[in-house]
């Protein structure tokens, strides 16, 4: 497995932490926002992003993967790591390293209002427009990119790359 380009730089990438921070710090202004990281992909970009933020956060994270049933995503989500935090009344931000399909992020949202959020949305690094199956749309979107695999800043192939810098487009041979 190989890099094959660079897609987006680190540069890049903090100039767009800044600007959607400062989205969030208006759009909460005088709030208390949980935070909420979807492990493990988005666990660089949460630590950027929430430097930047203002208003008060609490921040937490989940643990989640979609039960495969052959190619059929069979509906159910597993929580390998649940919150610590009570969810009542809360304003729920949920933080996420990419939305592809969709399905993950359309499950996740539905089982955490039935913990009786006060609101809920999600922001995501990266998302795949051209690849969802729902009409699933996350509140704030870093960067909107092409149907190529990706990694680096967090996201991973196979368990590997996390830890690059920029995001890169990745070869698989
Ligand atoms: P969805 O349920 O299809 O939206 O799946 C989203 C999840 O798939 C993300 O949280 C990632 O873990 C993974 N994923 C999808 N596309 C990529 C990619 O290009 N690079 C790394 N992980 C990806
Ligand atoms: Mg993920």
């Amino acid at each position: 497995m190989n890099i094959s380009k660079t897609l987006i730089t680190k540069i890049q990438i903090a100039e767009r932490v800044s600007e959607l921070a400062k989205q969030i710090n208006a759009d909460y202004k005088g709030q208390e926002l949980c935070v909420i990281g979807i492990l493990n992909g988005s666990f660089i970009f949460l630590a950027d992003l929430i430097r930047e933020l203002k208003v008060d956060v609490r921040v937490e994270f989940m643990g989640i993967s979609s039960y495969q049933d052959g190619t059929e995503s069979s509906g159910k989500l597993l929580i390998t790591k649940d919150l610590n935090l009570n969810l009542n009344m809360a304003d729920v931000l949920i933080i996420e390293d990419i939305v592809d399909s969709g399905v993950t992020a359309a499950r996740l949202v539905e089982m955490l209002k039935s913990r009786n959020p006060r609101s809920i949305k999600v922001c995501s690094l990266l998302n795949k427009q051209s690849r969802r199956v729902n009409d699933f749309a996350a509140d704030y979107i870093g960067f909107e990119i092409e149907n190529e695999f990706v990694v680096g800043y967090g996201l991973d192939c196979a368990g590997k790359f996390r830890q690059l810098k920029d995001i890169g487009v990745i070869e698989i041979n």
